[in-house]
């Protein structure tokens, strides 16, 4: 079994010693919990892509302290960085920069870039110290599926012998924003929205940013495939007025809704906060609870469309695009 461990002085130096020896842990950031190896071991590397069944060529980003230690892992570091690290760092930010030479294609996928990001978690932030050298880690769930946001979720999707610290709920809910700046002179482009809002970076960098998720010419990201982060079941998104007639065909249903349920109403109907915040930091552990019930569909209320929803919009399209 997973073993879930209490984040004390203790519990982290276990952590480390497993790092450094080249075995794999869960930990909390304030976004999702991760599955941490350490950055240039490969073998420990190759047993974080074991576990999550998830292809070698899809790339994992590197977790570091803080801003210092991005030259150890960039080649060429353009002046937007400082801007967006002084602004966002420890946060939910991730930036693709072009990799140097030493960086091993263990880590990169085999593309010329590497993905860095700061978390701000104090947990997260104890580990990584710790280990001196970057852990290199993705979302803590199977390829494809829902991220975990607290210890228990990673403990039941890895059923075999993990050490998973334990820090609580993550506070964002969602994974970091992920932002390519490894193109000189072009605009930064915007490769996943997440917990560091798109209006919030354009108004550190003074300029729009170019939003080309999941589009042509997009590197490599599974976070960028249409099926993505979903629900064992069916999964159905629709206004609040045909989401209620969907359910009058579909009884057995359960729904997400940010509306409250009709007057009366008896069936599985979980509402999330109203705003963007709010119900981001809940909406995986609500698509993992909806799923436990084992409903023959889950039917989600689409959200607003204002930019403040970006993110949370770009999950609900991912969990109900079905297979791909
Ligand atoms: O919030 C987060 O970012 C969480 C926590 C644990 O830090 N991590 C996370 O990792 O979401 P993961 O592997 O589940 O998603 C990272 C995404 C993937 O879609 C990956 O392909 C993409 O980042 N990525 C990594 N390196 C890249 C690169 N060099 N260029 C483009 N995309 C990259
Ligand atoms: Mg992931």
């Amino acid at each position: 079994m997973s073993r879930i461990v209490k984040p004390t002085p203790e519990g982290i130096a276990t952590a480390v010693a497993l790092l450094e020896a080249g075995e794999v842990v869960a930990f909390p950031t304030e976004t999702v919990y991760g599955l941490g190896a350490s950055a240039l071991d490969e073998g420990a590397v190759r047993k974080v892509y074991d576990l999550k069944g998830r292809p070698l060529d899809h790339p994992l980003i590197v977790h570091l302290p803080n801003a210092d230690h991005i030259g150890e892992w960039a080649g060429s570091v353009p002046p937007e960085v400082s801007l967006l690290t002084a602004a966002f760092w420890p946060g939910p930010l991730t930036l693709v920069l072009r990799r140097n030479e030493s960086v091993p294609d263990f880590i990169t996928g085999g593309q010329e870039t590497v993905a860095l990001r700061s978390p701000a978690h104090p947990v997260a932030q104890a580990l990584i110290s710790g280990v001196g050298a970057g852990v290199a880690a993705p979302s803590a769930n199977k390829f494809g599926r829902v991220s975990p946001t607290a210890a228990a979720h990673v403990a039941s999707e890895f059923p075999g012998e993990l050490l998973v610290l334990d820090g609580g709920r993550s506070d964002v809910g969602l994974e970091s924003t992920i932002l390519d700046l490894s193109v000189p002179g072009a605009v930064p482009r915007l490769l996943r929205p997440g917990g560091a809002p798109v209006e919030a970076i354009e108004r550190v960098l003074g300029t729009r940013i170019v939003q080309v998720v999941g589009g042509p010419g997009t590197p490599r990201a599974p976070g960028s495939l249409r099926s993505h982060y979903a629900a064992r079941a069916r999964t159905v998104l629709a206004p609040l007025a045909e989401l209620l007639t969907l359910l009058e065909e579909s009884p057995g249903a359960a729904v997400l809704a940010y509306s409250p349920p009709p007057t009366g109403y008896v069936g599985e109907w979980l509402e999330l906060p109203a705003d963007p915040d709010g119900y981001g930091r809940e909406l995986y552990a609500a698509l993992r609870l909806l799923d436990e019930g084992e409903p023959p569909l889950i039917l989600v209320e689409a959200v607003p469309t204002g930019a403040e929803w970006l993110a949370v919009r770009d999950r609900l399209e991912r969990a109900s695009a079905g297979p791909a």
